[in-house]
């Protein structure tokens, strides 16, 4: 599909794939809570087909709208449970996306790529854009994936990556890293432990903190042609060997605090590769500059996510389903 236009909805394929008005109307923002089940079902085509649609023109400026088109648009909506990044519910189970510290960029990654769960579909609304910066990134893991070396991403194709997390007791950690009950949103060490021992590959109490490992795929067949996509966090996690050492020896582990990634056999991460890897992220980002009342329907799994740095009191949403 390259452009049509269904009612007053105009759809354009692209990456982002863009989603408007075509005619000017009173509530916006209803229209986009209320599409006809043919204008959904290409939304659904324009998400398969591109891994990412931006809805512009809708004024989806209030918590309120934003709750609705997320609910309309993905239906159930999911906790942040298991994620490294800082973030609170602004509310029910829409949160703020924008990050600890304005002034420096955040990577692009999957969401939650590192923990037994991921969420297939994240949506992003912007009600107040910065005043300098701040656009939301987003990188195709399909091109990423056909742009890489065939060594690297068969490596990571056919090795798939183990993350290790060592989660500190308490919260407010010099390392900056959250807390077990943070990470899980419960402070039952009984519950945290349950909830690990079912989805983690490993998981155990030590004096410092919780140590868990998940051993995962490195890439995802995804999109209407269930091609190979780019699809992990090793080059945010993994530590270099040059300034930590023994970074795949497990019993170290269990006397740092923090996040790390192997290759799926527990083996190093050539160095090499990370860095052709954070090239090629680098060459293949998109940057989605923000209108107020802007929607981002991001697959999670085909594209990646980041941020870049910016000024001012910026106000994204994002939701999980
Ligand atoms: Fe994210």
């Amino acid at each position: 599909m390259e452009s049509t236009t269904v009612g007053t909805v105009s759809f354009e394929s692209g990456f982002p794939s863009i989603v408007r008005l075509a005619r000017q109307a009173s509530s916006p923002a209803k229209i986009l809570t209320n599409l006809e089940p043919e204008q959904r079902e290409l939304v659904g085509r324009l998400l398969e087909e591109t891994g990412a649609v931006l809805f512009r023109g809708f004024e989806v400026l209030s918590i309120d709208e934003f709750e609705d088109v997320a609910g309309s648009l993905l239906g159930e909506l999911a906790a942040y449970k298991g994620g490294d990044a800082p973030r609170h519910a602004e509310r029910g189970l829409v949160y703020n996306a924008s990050g600890p510290d304005k002034t420096r960029a955040v990577r692009a990654h999957n969401e939650l790529s590192y923990a037994p769960w991921h969420p297939g579909t994240l949506i992003f609304g912007c009600s107040v854009v910065a005043e300098e910066g701040g656009a939301t990134t987003i990188v195709d893991g399909h091109r990423v994936y056909s742009e890489l070396a065939p060594e690297v991403r068969e490596a990571f194709r056919d090795r798939g990556v183990t993350y290790i997390q060592h989660l500190p007791h308490a919260a407010g950690d010099p390392s900056g890293i959250k807390s077990w009950a943070e990470t899980f949103e419960t402070d039952s060490k009984d519950d945290v432990m349950e909830h690990c021992r079912a989805s983690y590959t490993s998981a155990k109490w030590t004096p410092l903190g919780l140590l868990t490992t998940n051993r995962t795929p490195g890439t995802v067949k995804v999109g209407a042609d269930k091609r190979q996509a780019w699809f992990n966090q090793t080059h945010i996690w993994r530590k270099d060997p040059s300034t930590v050492p023994e970074v795949t020896d497990m019993e170290r582990w269990e006397t740092w605090i923090g996040y790390g990634a192997t290759f799926g056999d527990g083996t190093e991460i050539p160095s090499e590769y990370m860095e052709l890897v954070q090239r090629t992220l680098n060459e293949c980002e998109v940057a989605v500059q923000w209108e107020a009342g802007d929607v981002l329907l991001v697959d999670n799994r085909a594209a990646m996510h980041g941020r870049r740095p910016y000024s001012g009191e910026r106000q994204v949403f994002v939701a999980f389903a």
